[in-house]
């Protein structure tokens, strides 16, 4: 089939390349210049595992190509997936400005034959009215398109295998040939397609991401109480998640989750509900008590630590979550912001974010040039590299062998035989 992508970021990039994988004719767009011209150039501005692979390969059999002219690529696709971005906006509603822009130069390169307009970006819930509304002002007939709402689960770092091996394939649409094409095209995947109207196809997309967060803070709370009543956290958790009805994953106590999907759909929902008239008092208190998670660690550093001046502190992990070098809403920064604040020095390393995103605090190129002479070290993300340390060696390169672990990686009683201070999350 014939594909365009609005917005080569990490949604559109990967289903653009993926699609071309499978054997489709893809054009991959974006408003950012410079991005176009550094993947057309075969360069992926961001980490994720096997995605350069995929792009190289199909850049070079023809079937992948990028460019910055919009209107020239809508012209030349049948399917055009609308992949922009929907950030939070002050008041937690998201941001629906890229998806009208998107939907405006489709309006205005639709010319000749029919067009399926598919939106895999994350928006509120009667969007696709919104986009339909767009096309019809701008004087395209109903006969000459579809909306459909196709929204993407994957995740950041697995991402290429999330798109190639889906739990479930969502196609919202009002009409018989949009659902026939876009369930053609995704028929190679062999997944489990659920067929449904356009706003419950939105609203599944946020309910999904609201429930895993959900999850994030139900554990975060039981392992502050776990914190007052001296019990584990994680073994608690292990053993719940082990109930098939509960399962483990999202199970993991620490300083929160972050990223650019979880805290902003959790807030949109939030939007979508009381613009509609309902208080959704579960969903605030989920954002609520992620809020709060980085700054209960940070009491734990200051009570250690109650004048920091000349303090310096490692943080290990950037990235909001291991596996890519995405910084967005990311618990660390918060975090380093807060420790630059009170005084402390930071020296930082995460494996894959190469750019402090907090002026002040510098980056180091490995492990233990950012433990080197460091008070303490806060450890926020939980890459598979930290729990390959060598505490002999950690102690020796720190000046006090003193750890925050913010994700639960290491297990106290070791920590303690070695000769660390240690301060887990709900442990
Ligand atoms: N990142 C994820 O893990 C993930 C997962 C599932 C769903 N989503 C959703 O997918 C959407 C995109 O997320 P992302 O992380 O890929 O964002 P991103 O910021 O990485 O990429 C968006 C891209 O769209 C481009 N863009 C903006 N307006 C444009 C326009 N009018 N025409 C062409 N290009 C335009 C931007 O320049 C940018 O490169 C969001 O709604 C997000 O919530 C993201």
């Amino acid at each position: 089939m014939r594909i365009c992508v609005l917005g080569s970021g990490y949604v559109g990039l990967v289903t653009g390349a993926c699609l071309a994988n499978m054997g489709n004719h893809v054009i991959c767009t974006d408003k950012d210049a410079v991005k176009i011209g550094k993947l057309t150039a075969g360069d992926v501005p961001f980490y994720e595992p096997g995605l350069q692979e995929i792009i190289k390969f199909n850049l070079k059999n023809g079937r992948l190509s990028f460019t910055g002219d919009l209107k020239k690529a809508i012209e030349l696709s049948d399917i055009i997936f609308v992949a922009v971005g929907t950030p939070s906006k002050k008041d937690g509603a998201a941001q629906i400005a890229h998806v009208v822009s998107a939907a405006k130069d489709i309006a205005v390169a639709i010319k000749k034959g029919y067009k399926i307009i598919v939106n895999k970006s994350t928006v509120p819930v009667g969007m696709g009215d919104i986009v339909t509304k767009i096309l019809k002002k701008n004087g395209i007939s109903r006969d000459k398109f579809s909306v459909v709402s196709n929204p993407e689960f994957l995740s950041e770092g697995t991402a290429v295998s999330d798109f190639m091996s889906p739990d479930r394939i969502v196609i919202g649409a009002s009409d018989n040939r949009a659902f026939n094409t876009i369930t053609e095209l995704y028929r190679p995947l062999n997944a489990h397609i659920i067929f449904t109207d356009i706003k419950t196809a939105e609203t599944i997309k946020y309910v999904s991401n609201s429930f895993l967060a959900t999850k994030v803070s139900f554990i975060n709370e039981i392992a502050n109480i776990c914190e007052q009543i001296g019990v584990d956290v994680t073994t608690v958790a292990s053993a719940v998640g082990l109930d098939r009805r509960i399962g483990r994953k999202f199970l993991n106590a620490g300083v929160g989750y972050g990223g650019s999907c979880l805290p902003k759909d959790v807030l949109a929902l939030i939007d979508v509900s009381q613009k509609a008239g309902y208080v959704p008092r579960l969903l605030k208190a989920v954002d609520e008590i992620n809020g709060k998670q980085i700054d209960l660690f940070l009491e734990k550093i200051k009570k250690s630590f109650p004048k920091p001046s000349g303090k310096k502190i490692a943080v290990m992990g950037v990235s909001f979550k291991p596996g890519t070098d995405d910084t967005r809403s990311a618990p660390s920064v918060r975090l380093i912001k807060k420790l630059l604040s009170l005084g402390f020095s930071v020296q930082v390393f995460d494996p894959a974010v190469k750019n402090s995103p907090v002026r002040g605090a510098v980056v180091c190129k490995d492990i233990y040039s950012a433990l080197k002479g460091c008070d303490a070290a806060a450890f926020v993300t939980e890459w598979p590299q930290f729990k390959q340390l060598n505490f002999e060696l950690v102690k020796k390169t720190m000046k006090k062998p003193v750890i925050f672990d913010g994700r639960n990686i290491f297990d106290p009683k070791i920590m303690k035989e070695s000769g660390f201070k240690y301060f887990g999350v709900g442990r």
